[in-house]
């Protein structure tokens, strides 16, 4: 039904990668293709390509561009491009644990000593990033069928940043759920916080709801609690880049203070993610490293200083949310609700028992 409006946010086309320039929306819907892996890691550190999956997806097919574009003469230059690309890339976000994750799969295939041929390796390399492109295709699929049960027809579901097709493969992770409760017929209306500051909400979210035909309005990030004290909002449902075992949750800033006001006011909060958003290294969220940005993403908007040239600017990319605000965690292995250590790392979610 809206299956020809999803676009495909990253793809390999002939030895590159083809994505949709993220910064140009939404003012123009631009593909751009990237041919070397150093030029990748630049669209990832730009935002051209961003969203937890869609940077993992990414960072697959930069380690293939290396290994594609490597001119090494045996096999140890080039694993050894190879590894040092994969430090590349995986450097250029710190916070979505996908994003290592991917480029870990991958190093696992390059470091298979099984392999001896070079063309060979290389075309293991492209058939991985290929197969986590895929599989993130599917996961955004059940993602959305596992959580459109927890939505009702008519409900007013307010969601924070871009969790969408454009931060995955092509489908969405919040976003999956909408499309999916939308494709069963029920009416949802959604509030788009616009996430200041670079806008991933008013620029991405606002516009991809419009183009899929779902009803949307867009608010200041600060009006949110607002809203809900309005009684519009039945569910706030975001995305996530990473989750610790006893589940607390990163996403993008202005998540944590979502969280508050939706436990003021009694409405679920639900995170939706892939399962390799969890990273079993971490015991809480206190360790997850935050991504911090230039000051200038806030003294500047759209060319325009809006704040004095020297003034002193903190600008974290990420908030992390307490497991205890969080309702459910919606993954494609199903709904986990607390206490999520236990089950969270045995793989176990309710609707398994
Ligand atoms: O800085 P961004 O735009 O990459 O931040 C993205 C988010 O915070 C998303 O909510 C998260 O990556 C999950 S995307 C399915």
């Amino acid at each position: 039904m809206h299956g020809s409006k999803h676009i495909k946010t990253i793809e390999w086309i002939d030895g590159a990668v083809r994505l949709v320039d993220q910064t140009r929306l939404p003012w123009e819907l631009v593909f751009k293709d990237v041919s070397d892996h150093r030029e990748l890691a630049d669209s990832i550190r730009r935002l051209e390509v961003r969203g937890a999956p869609a940077i993992g997806v990414a960072g697959a097919m930069g380690v293939a561009l290396a290994a594609t574009g490597s001119g090494a003469g045996s096999m140890d230059e080039l694993r050894s491009d190879i590894q040092a690309a994969a430090e590349l890339l995986t450097s250029t976000r710190p916070t979505a644990v996908n994003l290592r994750w991917a480029i870990d799969r991958s190093l696992h295939v390059a470091n298979d000593v099984s392999i001896s041929s070079k063309d060979e390796l290389r075309r293991l390399l492209i058939d991985e990033a290929l197969a986590i492109y895929e599989e993130d295709r599917e996961l955004s699929r059940m993602i959305g069928r596992h959580g459109a049960d927890l939505i009702a027809d008519g409900d007013g579901v307010l969601t924070h940043c871009n969790a969408g097709g454009l931060a995955t493969a092509e489908y969405g992770t919040a976003l999956a759920i909408i499309y999916t409760a939308s494709e069963e017929g029920k009416r949802i209306h959604v509030y788009a916080d616009e996430t200041r500051p670079l806008l991933q909400g008013a620029r991405l979210t606002a516009w991809e709801l419009m183009r899929h035909g779902i009803d949307v309005t867009l608010l200041c990030d600060s009006a949110a609690a607002s809203v809900m004290a309005r009684g519009w909002v039945n569910e706030v449902i975001v995305g996530a880049d990473r989750i610790a075992r006893n589940g607390d949750v990163a996403n993008k800033i202005g998540t944590f203070p979502l969280a508050l006001a939706a436990h003021r006011h009694g409405i679920p909060f639900y995170v939706a993610a892939p399962y390799s958003t969890l990273d079993p290294a971490l015991s809480t969220g206190t360790d997850i490293p935050i991504e911090e940005r230039s000051a200038e993403e806030i003294t500047v908007i759209g060319g325009l200083r809006v704040a004095p040239d020297s003034v002193k600017v903190f600008n974290p990319a990420f908030d992390v949310t307490p497991a205890a605000l969080v309702t459910a965690i919606i993954t494609d292995l199903g709904v986990f609700r607390p206490p999520y250590g236990p089950s969270l790392l045995a793989k176990n979610s309710p609707s398994d028992a």
